[in-house]
């Protein structure tokens, strides 16, 4: 396989060729390739027609989302188009999911959630206490904020029904193994349903090799327009009402895409799919399946990206950041947590902003995490730096120098 050609693929991004800004926030949202700003453009010239009519263009987009859903299916690692249902963004999916797991959970049943994950894949669980239904938290162990299997063991119980998890964590980057978790809910007769939205740009899906219930993620962060993108596995679809409107569209295959979706969004993902096979061209992965394709890329995109979390964790160490989540490399995606030892991660993050590098700062939406686990709160959480597969070295030395000259 051919070095990773990190030159070309930027060359691809518009934002990227511009120059203007150093992108260390992708964990928010990722760029796009000009493919999927062309898609978009064509949808929004072409098809903004409603789907399921008689005439050409509405064919047509109605064609091409179904083919985006199949594809989508098979990213994921499903077997069937029809276990996928789109949405405006995940939070949105999970409350829907949410509120149809509330109706099929009895007074007392127990749901599992995590104090590692982003809210999204918190709260809509949490409010399901409102129906009597008990919500436990399996917390990460100190000091680097990690799940531990005994510890949900001793959460669980006959009554549990879910456990909600992230398959990665947004805020500190630490990889969680989904497998192994999935045997311990199965082994109990629960449920699992993980949020692979940070895990996605980093690591290719593979929901039912897995063995999950459910799944979630944003195509948005995984180098598309704004979009959430819903698995449901056959257990979860038998047990769970959709949310029927007298309206719905029939030719939504599991009733789970109440009003009309973005085809432009759907469209755009589409191109992102097909982003990833620019990426095997670049690599020279051999022809095959779309998906074997895709593993080959996401192997050739993790060796990549160690390297630029290693460049990150050493120089940062160097420069005296305090540090959270896994010390190295190892369990991670490349998104690290720190903190300037005398500055407020929001001052940081305006500091570096003025040097023209954009990363985040604050509780990354996982509260819980950032402000009780790891006692954040008084401090302003942390700064987060989080690469993809389009950023370099001069990326990551760019943040470094701002961050030293603060
Ligand atoms: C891990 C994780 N889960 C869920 C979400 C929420 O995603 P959305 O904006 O699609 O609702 C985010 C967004 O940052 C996230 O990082």
């Amino acid at each position: 396989m051919e070095p990773f050609p990190v030159a070309s693929i930027r060359a691809r991004f518009p934002a990227l060729r511009r120059a203007e800004l150093v992108y260390l926030d992708n964990a928010s949202g990722a760029q796009l390739p000009d493919r999927v700003v062309e898609a978009v453009a064509e949808a929004l010239v072409s098809l903004q027609v409603n789907k399921g009519g008689a005439y050409a263009p509405s064919r047509r987009v109605t064609a091409r989302k179904e083919a985006v859903r199949a594809r989508t299916a098979s990213f994921l690692g499903a077997s069937a188009p029809e276990h996928v249902a789109f949405g405006p963004n995940a939070t949105t999916l999970v409350t829907l999911l949410a509120r149809s797991v509330g109706d099929a959970l009895a007074v007392g049943d127990e749901v599992v959630v995590t104090s590692l994950d982003h809210h999204a894949n918190v709260d809509p669980w949490r409010q399901l206490a409102a129906r009597g239904v008990v919500v436990r938290t399996w917390r990460p162990r100190p000091p680097f904020g990690v799940l531990d299997l005994d510890d949900l063991r001793a959460l669980l119980g006959p009554r549990t029904r879910l456990v909600a998890f992230t398959a990665a964590s947004n805020a500190l980057g630490t990889l969680v193994p989904v497998p192994e978790v999935v045997d311990v809910v199965r082994a109990a007769g629960a449920w699992s349903f993980a949020d692979l939205v940070h895990l996605a740009p980093h690591a290719l899906p593979d929901v039912e090799a897995w063995g999950l219930d459910g799944a979630v993620f944003s195509p948005y962060k995984t180098f598309a327009p704004h979009l959430g993108a819903l698995y449901l596995g056959p257990a979860l679809r038998a047990r769970l009402a959709p949310p029927r409107l007298s309206f719905h569209d029939p030719l939504d295959p599991i009733a789970w895409e109440p009003g009309t979706q973005s085809h432009e969004a759907i469209l755009g993902w589409g191109a992102a799919l097909d982003h990833l096979g620019d990426v095997a061209d670049a690599l020279d992965v051999p022809a095959g399946s779309e998906r074997t394709r895709w593993r080959s890329v996401y192997a050739a995109v993790a060796t990549h990206e160690a390297a630029l979390t290693d460049r990150l964790l050493r120089g940062l160490d160097r420069l005296g950041a305090d540090r959270y989540g896994l010390p190295g490399v190892d369990g991670r995606t490349a998104t690290v947590a720190f903190n300037h030892p005398q500055r407020a991660p929001a001052d940081v993050a305006r500091g570096l902003a003025d040097a023209g590098v954009a990363v985040a700062a604050g509780h990354s939406y996982a509260y819980d995490l950032m402000y009780r686990e790891l006692g954040l709160e008084a401090r302003g959480g942390s700064v987060r730096a989080s690469a993809v597969h389009y950023t370099d070295a001069s990326d990551v030395d760019a943040l470094l120098d701002a961050f030293a000259r603060l």
